[in-house]
């Protein structure tokens, strides 16, 4: 740290993102990111922007937001398009936290909201999961502060309905609710019917698991066209082309060809159910996980540990040393034939316990 720093950078601990190994290649299941390629569309047009890098990209990000608006039934005003939905995230943080306008969360989730929260001066709310570590959507009604929550739920992939998101946002009225839907189109229930009734709504999305582009960077956000006015100010005061022209040309090839991604994703899926099963037979607490991931503890084997050993075998999972859940993973869904290679690693480490 140098003598310069600020006392808020300086006492924050930053977000630690998943392992990107470059020593050697493994089978990574840490990140959550998609095992299928861009369809062919997203690498045309990217390749189609290259000549044209000398110039910035359109800061209102017309013909994304046009195409995101068609695609999901919206106005182009209800739409923000962002640097990864980490970014609209932060503005969320930015645009309605404050020392005074506390956002909750629970114990038990995205580990950015914390960091989002420090950074920004915003006091938390955590609250804890149930026992079988589920969000009790009971605690967020008339807490009188901001909300987000992640549905599904990350890392545990269990999602809470529609109806409960109702219940919450309508019984904060005054408070913005966030819900995180980064990985809505693997199972779950979207919220977006909800946006028509409730001004206070804002949701999350993001192209990096869906879509196959978390290299690219593009998430965006949903909502009451005053919210999106206000992530604006946020966006136009800080990085008014925060997406670049490649991803722009990336993100409405993706929604133009998204037959060929929401095929991937119901493919994703059927593998989670099926490697679920095959996990529960080899004595695995494993969650009702929605999302392209599962969730899984074994007894007779930390979750540490366990993450060791699968790491020695050329398989990466993401371990969050967290009380509640340290005896867990979190292993991203991935081709069949990786999780063959998953099932097989841990047939063989439970072999020698
Ligand atoms: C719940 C949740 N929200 C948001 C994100 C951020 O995604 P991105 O910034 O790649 O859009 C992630 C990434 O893993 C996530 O798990």
């Amino acid at each position: 740290m140098s003598r310069f720093v600020n006392q808020r950078v300086g006492a924050l601990t930053p977000y630690v993102p998943g392992e990107q190994p470059q020593d050697r290649s493994y089978i990574k299941l840490n990140t959550n990111e998609s095992p299928f390629p861009p369809s062919e569309a997203v690498a045309a047009a990217v390749a189609g922007e290259v000549d044209r890098l000398q110039l910035y990209s359109d800061p209102d990000c017309r013909a994304l937001h046009r195409a995101a608006a068609d695609y999901y039934g919206l106005e182009p005003e209800q739409i923000l398009m962002t640097n990864g939905s980490d970014e609209i995230l932060n503005f969320a943080f930015m645009a309605f936290g404050g020392p005074d306008r506390p956002f909750a969360f629970p114990t038990v989730t995205y580990g950015f909201y914390p960091v989002f929260a420090a950074l920004n001066g915003v006091p938390c709310r955590q609250i804890p999961l149930t026992a079988d570590l589920r969000v009790d959507p009971a605690d967020y009604r008339g807490l009188g502060c901001n909300v987000v929550l992640a549905n599904p739920n990350a890392p545990t992939g269990l999602a809470v309905t529609v109806d409960d998101v109702a219940a919450i946002a309508a019984a904060n009225p005054n408070h913005v609710v966030v819900v995180d839907e980064a990985y809505i189109d693997f199972g779950g229930q979207t919220c977006l019917p909800l946006l028509a009734q409730y001004d206070n709504l804002l949701i999350t999305r993001t192209f990096s698991k869906s879509f196959s582009l978390a290299g690219a960077r593009l998430g965006f956000g949903m909502g009451h066209p005053d919210l999106i006015r206000d992530l604006n100010t946020v966006k136009f005061s800080t990085n008014p082309y925060n997406v670049n022209r490649m991803t722009m040309a990336a993100g409405q090839a993706a929604l133009a060809t998204a037959d060929y991604y929401m095929d991937h994703c119901r493919q994703v899926a059927a593998t989670r159910e099926t490697t679920k099963a095959a996990l529960r037979e080899m004595g695995f607490t494993v969650t009702d996980s929605l999302a392209n991931f599962l969730f899984a503890a074994h007894p007779a084997v930390g979750g540490a540990a366990l993450y060791e050993q699968l790491k020695q075998r050329g398989i990466l999972v993401r371990h969050f040393a967290q009380p509640a859940i340290e005896n867990y993973n979190r292993i991203t869904v991935g081709t069949n034939a990786q999780m063959q290679a998953l099932l097989a690693a841990l047939a063989d480490i439970l072999q020698g316990v």
